[in-house]
């Protein structure tokens, strides 16, 4: 049985589309809180196979949503490599920034696998549990935007850190940006390996590199990453984010690789539909902020969405991560509408593009 993600994501125009939402396991759920509260060490409790299946699945059981994405986080790699990655309440994620690349060590690439193979158990255990309508995504920081945490040492306005070392010429930038590279390889491997469906890579900062350096930078790296998973047996369809590259988006999804493409809530859906090649599936790309009234504004933005992607395969996403505020009677809202915003059931063979 395919599930309607894979369908989707496979190129079929499906109506409705199938959805699921950034950050769906997240605090804007009491339930997700009450877990997350019996672990206050955030790596601890993504390491914690039992705690990450159980809220992998709580926005399954309470919302339907067509997929589950692995509880998890992009700073399991900067972690696994030894960096002292934390979380503080109010401050989001730090850690000491990387001063140069001989810092990590070929040792720290080699127990990479070792280190992160509780986020394979809770995929593994998601996997079993799931019925076979329901895809499991798996995920890994882009090298870039892992990089930015490295470097900056914690989350930024204006990455200047990592630009005056895209800037500098000593190859430690490159240097970098291979380590990174190889290990996200080999992370999103072990996700591949137990059980996960479909493989998505987000760039949340990919809107900071200087445009000079975008294919360099933003996408040669997913394309390796993707040639290498092939080339390791790993077959599973890719969903690149480069959030806020805007035209960018074109050469992305002609060179990267990937299977499909997500949006952020910046992106143009009308221009999406019109300039982004067609055999790349789109995924987005509500405004999360939109979610806070939930009101009638919300509603002309998810038919406008529909609408521009109507013969398009098309996942329906938000253009960011959910928020914390966001009232849980607006998600079944926005849920509602989605679902009978389509023309038939999906049940039967879809229009392949
Ligand atoms: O439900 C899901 O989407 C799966 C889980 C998931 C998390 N992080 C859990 C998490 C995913 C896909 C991520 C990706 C992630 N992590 C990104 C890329 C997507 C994006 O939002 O741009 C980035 C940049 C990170 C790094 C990160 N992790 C930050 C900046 C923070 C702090 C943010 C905050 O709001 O405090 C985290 C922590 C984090 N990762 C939380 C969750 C649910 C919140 C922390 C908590 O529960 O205490």
């Amino acid at each position: 049985m395919t599930s309607l993600f894979e369908k989707t994501l496979n190129g079929t125009v499906t109506s409705p589309p199938p959805l699921w939402l950034m950050r769906q396991a997240g605090r804007y759920l009491k339930e997700y809180k009450a877990v997350r509260s019996s672990e206050p060490d955030f790596i601890s409790f993504c390491l914690n196979p039992k705690k990450a299946v159980e809220v992998t699945l709580q926005p399954i059981e309470k919302f339907d949503f067509d997929a589950a994405i692995i509880f998890s986080d992009i700073l399991m790699v900067p972690w696994a490599l030894n960096r002292n990655v934390r979380f503080e309440p109010g401050k989001g994620p730090l850690m000491t920034p990387l001063e140069a690349t001989s810092q990590i060590l070929n040792s720290d690439m080699d127990s990479l696998q070792t280190k992160l193979a509780p986020v394979g158990a809770a995929i593994s255990g998601c996997r079993a549990a799931l019925s076979p309508d329901k895809s499991l995504i798996g995920f890994a920081g882009a090298p870039w935007t892992v990089i930015t945490y490295m470097l900056e040492g914690q989350s930024s306005r204006d990455f200047a850190r990592s630009r005056t070392w895209l800037w500098d010429n000593g190859g430690e930038f490159e240097a970098l940006l291979e380590l990174v590279t190889e290990a996200t390889i080999n992370f999103l491997e072990l996700q591949a390996r137990a059980g996960a469906n479909a493989l998505m890579i987000f760039d949340s900062w990919a809107g900071a590199v200087p445009s000079e350096f975008r294919t360099q930078v933003v996408i040669n790296p997913i394309r390796k990453i993707i040639e290498e998973l092939r080339r390791r047996g790993c077959h599973q369809p890719v969903i690149g984010f480069p959030k806020g590259i805007g035209e960018g988006l074109i050469a992305y999804c002609d060179e990267a690789g990937i299977q499909g493409v997500g949006l952020d809530h910046g992106c143009d859906v009308t221009w999406a539909a019109a300039n982004l090649p067609k055999h790349i599936v789109v995924q987005g790309n509500l405004d999360p902020l939109s979610l806070i009234s939930g009101g009638a504004k919300m509603e002309v933005a998810i038919a406008n969405i529909r609408e521009a992607f109507h013969d398009r395969a098309h996942i329906f996403n938000l253009g960011h991560g959910i928020t914390p505020e966001t009232p849980v009677q607006n998600v079944h809202h926005l849920i509602n509408l989605i679902r009978d915003s389509g023309d038939r059931d999906n049940s039967g063979a879809g229009t392949d593009v």
